[in-house]
């Protein structure tokens, strides 16, 4: 948190506003955590704060929240992790730009690691997450969406960033190239079971708990993979309001509960947890070849947590 408060702070009272606002409000911190927790899986030993992985784990925090700043002008939302959003409280012309200076920032504190190919892979996956979002765009309102286009988007869009956290706290920690590439695999299926959990709860789960607005996805035409499972196998009647409501992109405001009891009886929400109970599984797998540690414990228990969770 040191890490990144003192890499983003500015001299100019405008920055410095945005800044004190995306400190206030902390989100889950998955990230940082995961790198954290690679590095130990491969490196007995406590971590302290002088560590390059805390730097990792900064600088993966600071695109995340960048991508979230941007993500919440491009579905209009009114809160995150609790909150106000920057689009709401100071516009979007604010959140666009505070995005982009977050993630040059970020592009700078990881500059100063030294070691190259640390900066060549955060660039590359900040260029994949973008992609993803924007091929999600590019499909908004596609009720036609198929499954492999929808892995495709969330590989891109969230278990590319998961996985890189997970791949440079294991390089930083001194990992062969196989342990790096293995945490980072473990991490590519945890994000996905991550966003898929994420879709599930657009449409289950309570919003005070959340602490963002939901019912956002049908809202905003995404079709995540409940929605495609629907609109393949749901009664033909619904499965058509379904394809007109998507259309549309109209707020869902009271129909909440009505859509989730729908995708229930139809078998999609199972379908969709089903999927990510297996990338889960495939996740933790990916760990059989390390040594028991407690930071092996804890990324197992993690990979459990991301599909229980509520939040
Ligand atoms: C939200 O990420 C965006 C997705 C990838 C689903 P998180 O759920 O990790 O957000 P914070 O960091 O906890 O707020
Ligand atoms: C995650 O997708 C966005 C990014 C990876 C930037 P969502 O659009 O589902 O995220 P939330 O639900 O707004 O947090
Ligand atoms: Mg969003
Ligand atoms: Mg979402």
């Amino acid at each position: 948190v040191a890490r990144f408060h003192e890499q983003i702070a500015s001299d100019l009272p405008q920055v410095d506003l945005l800044c004190r606002f995306v400190e206030r409000y902390r989100g889950k911190m998955l990230r940082p955590s995961l790198a954290v927790l690679a590095a130990s899986a491969v490196r007995p030993g406590a971590v302290d704060v002088a560590d390059p992985v805390i730097t990792v784990g900064a600088v993966i925090e600071m695109i995340h929240i960048a991508t979230l700043v941007h993500d919440d002008v491009l579905d209009d939302a009114d809160t995150r992790r609790g909150g106000p959003t920057i689009n709401r409280m100071h516009g979007e012309e604010a959140a666009v730009i505070f995005g982009d200076y977050l993630i040059s920032q970020s592009f700078h504190l990881c500059s100063g690691l030294n070691d190259q190919a640390i900066a060549l892979r955060v660039g590359e996956v900040t260029s994949t997450v973008c992609a993803g979002e924007m091929l999600q765009l590019s499909n908004r309102g596609n009720a036609d969406l198929d499954e492999a286009t929808y892995f495709s988007i969330i590989d891109r869009k969230t278990a590319a960033l998961i996985a890189l956290a997970c791949e440079l706290g294991a390089r930083v920690a001194g990992a062969s190239e196989a342990d790096q590439h293995r945490l980072g695999s473990y991490g590519r299926r945890l994000g996905m079971a991550f966003q898929i959990q994420d879709d599930l709860l657009d449409i289950t789960g309570a919003e005070e708990v959340v602490g963002k607005p939901l019912g956002k996805d049908v809202e905003k035409g995404k079709i995540t993979l409940p929605l495609i499972h629907f609109l393949r196998h749901g009664p033909a009647q619904e499965r058509q309001a379904m394809r007109e409501r998507i259309r549309v992109e109209q707020p869902l405001n009271g129909s909440r509960p009505a859509l989730h009891s729908r995708l229930e009886r139809a078998g999609s929400i199972a379908y969709a947890r089903a999927a990510a109970v297996r990338l889960v599984a495939e996740a933790k797998a990916e760990l059989a070849s390390f040594g028991p540690s407690g930071a092996k414990d804890t990324l197992l228990a993690l990979a459990d947590a991301v599909i229980a969770r509520d939040h």
